[in-house]
């Protein structure tokens, strides 16, 4: 397969106790990735529907997600919520169906760069959060300013945002939560500057874009480790 053909494919890093790397493809090649890739290696589907099955033609399901022995799904990815025009409330129902149905959910949450200089970063943030809190997942906070520009917030924002993510998962769903949660960084990783944002003390892993098909994903990789 050709990196030409595939639309995104993001690549996910966790750590936690142990590190974990997931890798996002296209739902068309799920099955071709999952057959052909180190078994310690996740896959991911980039996007599902809300429910198991109906007339929604087009649409996947967790259920067929599972058929293709995929574990994961990424949710709400901004280009998702942007150029697609999913909102809050059907990235919470996606969420939620995901959850029940047994698959793995990293969801994203992020705010644009006119939302950031208007000083509601963390009103937007919060909103994207509540629909979707309560759940134990993977959070992946990705800056839409970050993603794509190469733009990278810096260590600095990146850790602001995700400390007042843990402060109100603690606060609004269970100190329990808020310290097993992981919490990962999106939007123009890089070799160069991975290790930084690594060792920010709420940053628990990324979400790496365009660099998970470059050696450097090798880097990143190594910087959480
Ligand atoms: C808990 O949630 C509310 C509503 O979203 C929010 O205003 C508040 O700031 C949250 N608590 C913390 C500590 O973030």
């Amino acid at each position: 397969m050709s990196s030409r053909k595939v639309f995104t494919q993001s690549f996910i890093l966790v750590s936690l106790t142990s590190l974990e790397v997931v890798c996002g493809a296209p739902s068309i090649y799920l099955d071709y990735v999952r057959s052909n890739l180190d078994p310690k290696i996740s896959v991911a589907a980039q996007n599902c529907y809300k429910v198991a099955k109906g007339a929604f033609t087009g649409e996947i399901s967790p259920a067929m997600i599972k058929d293709s022995g995929v574990d994961w799904v990424i949710l709400g990815h901004s280009e998702r919520r942007h150029i697609f025009g999913e909102g809050d409330q059907l990235i919470g129902q996606k969420v939620a169906h995901a959850l029940e149905s047994g698959l793995g959910v990293i969801a994203c949450i992020g705010e644009k760069l006119e939302e950031r200089e208007a000083g509601i970063t963390e009103e937007v943030v919060f909103a994207q959060t509540k629909v979707i809190a309560g759940n134990w997942m993977v959070w992946a906070y990705e800056p839409v300013w970050a993603i794509g520009t190469g733009k990278t917030a810096t260590p600095e924002q990146a850790q602001e945002v995700h400390e007042k993510l843990r402060a109100w998962l603690r606060e609004n769903v269970s100190e329990g939560n808020a310290e097993s949660v992981r919490i990962i960084y999106g939007g123009s990783v890089t070799g160069a500057n991975c290790k930084e944002l690594a060792a920010k003390v709420d940053v628990d892993g990324f979400l790496v874009g365009g660099a998970s098909l470059k050696s450097e994903f090798v880097d990143i990789i190594n910087a959480n480790a």
